[in-house]
């Protein structure tokens, strides 16, 4: 798609930057990451004799998660149009976080003045930032280039195991979701890949669209809160954000409709080695 509109796209890790190259002589397997991609990204950006190049970051970074709050308050006109006055749940699935923040912190604004409401970020059991790494400062990139950001961290090496939700396989999340959720604002969950799917197809049969399968998480969580609502009896309004369709990654549903996938779980012991890093940098007072 990218070269019927004229682009060249190479995919990361590539042998066009020194980090791209140091990670490939390291381990010429690896699944690539999006810590990677952003190395190798900003090393280009820097090194570029021309000074034509520039870096946008699309993610992670507290101006990006102001950018994208857009959603939510979007999505409140939305609710309003819809007679609906209260949120219960809102939820979405968090990678650096944009997406999740764009659409809960209109709504964290609302709980710090005293709403009751649940707020969930959902992200894969094989990469558990927010709902297992600690909070820490470290780099948003895998070779070290970016500043320290305190957030929670797998530690900048992880890379996680190569699951079809690409843009939620982050080491890091957004400093200021972490700050939300150190404040017990929010309420992380991990799901599994498999279980997210399941939950994108019914989504798609009883809505008629193909999400992503970084959306798959977040429609996931949304049927396990139906279902408990169900069970309690209570009638919520649950709200989340569809961050993308799936027709780029039909891959991944080929796959698990052929029952290729499985579930994928980060052991104690691959934490702690991935973690290890962080002893290199200060702990965020
Ligand atoms: C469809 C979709 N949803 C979610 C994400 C996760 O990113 P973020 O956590 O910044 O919203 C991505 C990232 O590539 C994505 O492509």
């Amino acid at each position: 798609m990218m070269k019927t509109w004229g682009a060249n796209c190479i995919a990361s890790p590539s042998h066009e930057t020194k980090s791209g190259r140091d990670i490939l002589a390291a381990n010429p397997d690896t699944p690539g990451s999006l810590g990677i991609a952003i190395s190798e990204a900003v090393e280009e950006a820097v090194t570029d004799g021309s000074g034509k190049t520039r870096y946008s970051l699309g993610s992670v970074l507290n101006h990006v998660m102001l950018h994208q709050t857009i959603i939510g308050l979007e999505a409140k006109k939305q609710l309003e149009i819809a007679n609906e006055k209260k949120v219960d749940v809102v939820i979405g699935c968090a990678g650096g976080g944009s997406n999740f923040a764009g659409i809960a912190f209109p709504f964290v604004y609302d709980k710090i003045n005293g709403a009751e409401i649940e707020i969930i970020p959902v992200e894969p059991t094989s990469c558990p930032t927010l709902t297992r790494a600690p909070f820490h400062y470290d780099h948003g990139d895998t070779a070290g280039m970016t500043p320290l950001l305190a957030m929670h961290t797998l530690g900048h090496n992880f890379i996680p195991p190569p699951i079809h939700a690409g843009g939620l396989r982050y080491h890091g999340i957004a400093p200021l979701i972490s700050h939300s959720v150190k404040h017990g604002l929010m309420n992380p969950q991990a799901i599994n890949q498999l279980e997210c799917y399941e939950a994108a197809i019914k989504f798609a049969t009883t809505e008629g669209i193909i999400v992503a399968p970084e959306t798959g998480h977040a429609v996931a969580q949304v049927i396990r809160e139906a279902k408990k609502a169900k069970e309690e009896g209570s009638e919520k309004v649950i709200l989340f954000n569809l961050s993308g369709h799936g027709l780029m990654d039909l891959a991944g549903y080929d796959k698990y409709l052929n029952g290729e996938l499985s579930d994928q779980s980060m052991s104690e012991a691959e934490l702690e080695k991935s973690t290890q890093v962080l002893k290199n940098y200060p702990y965020p007072k």
